[in-house]
């Protein structure tokens, strides 16, 4: 394939050992990339338990814009993410950053990492995502991954009003003036702070989970969360 070889010497001239790399195919490294989706969005910005990997082709390490939860080891680190540097962490992210937060074994797998690297070379750069997505090598769903979709026009059954914990239960009170008790062990209170999290003073109850009476409580800020949840029987 043309393309590919295209691809692959573009790589080879980032300054990669090219007889490191092997030629990469980005419409296989696209199924690759499947592995990356649990932790990564596309979307620039849009950060999960990783960081967006949007921009992420060429942009120095440890540097998204606004993601605070990098391990000391990419925070100082001081390399750019090229089709080397890459490779190298794809192989085993623990044995590049010792202390990595990226939970992942990495692939041994030379060809299959060049694949993916081709496909980062296309969707790691500026609009690549979209691109990506609108040339068919990834599903549209894959550019916000696992963010959860934003919160809006919450009715009133949703809308939390007040929390009161007794005993071993939660009786959440929402807009439409109904109090109802759930066992404390089946609710998550969560902080949702980005733009998919509820408006700010609106904390929404949502159904989470396979059993019905289990739920999740959104709140946009811990500030919230603290006004809102009482302590009374
Ligand atoms: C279990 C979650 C998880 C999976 C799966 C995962 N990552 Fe990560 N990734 C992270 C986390 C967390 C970090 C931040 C690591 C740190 O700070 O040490 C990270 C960091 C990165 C970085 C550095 C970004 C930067 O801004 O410096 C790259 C590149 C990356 N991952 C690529 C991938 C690719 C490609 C895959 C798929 C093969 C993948 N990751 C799979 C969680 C994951």
């Amino acid at each position: 394939m043309k393309a590919t070889v295209f691809v692959a010497t573009a790589i080879a001239g980032l300054g990669a050992t090219s007889d490191a790399l092997a030629d990469g195919d980005p419409t296989r490294g696209a199924q690759h990339y499947r592995a990356c989706v649990a932790c990564h969005a596309l979307e620039p910005e849009l950060h999960l338990s990783g960081p967006s990997l949007g921009n992420v082709f060429e942009r120095k390490a440890g540097t998204a814009e606004g993601f605070v939860r990098y391990s000391d080891g990419l925070k100082t680190a001081d390399f750019i993410w090229n089709a080397a540097a890459l490779d190298g962490w794809l192989k085993d992210p623990a044995a590049m950053i010792p202390g990595t937060y990226m939970v992942f074994q990495g692939i041994a797998n030379p060809q299959a990492r060049a694949d993916l690297i081709a496909f980062l070379e296309i969707a790691g750069k500026p609009g690549g995502g979209g691109k990506a997505a609108a040339d068919g090598l990834i599903p549209a769903a894959w550019l916000r991954a696992g963010a959860p979709e934003p919160i809006r026009d919450v009715p009133p059954q949703a809308r939390v009003t007040a929390i009161r914990h007794c005993g071993d239960s939660y009786f959440i009170r929402t807009d439409d003036g109904q109090e109802t008790p759930y066992w404390e062990k089946n609710i998550r209170l969560k902080i949702d702070s980005v733009e998919t999290g509820p408006p700010k003073g609106v904390a929404v109850i949502l159904g989470a989970g396979m059993a019905g009476d289990r739920v999740s409580v959104i709140f946009s800020s811990l500030t919230d969360l603290i006004s809102l949840v009482q302590e009374k029987c």
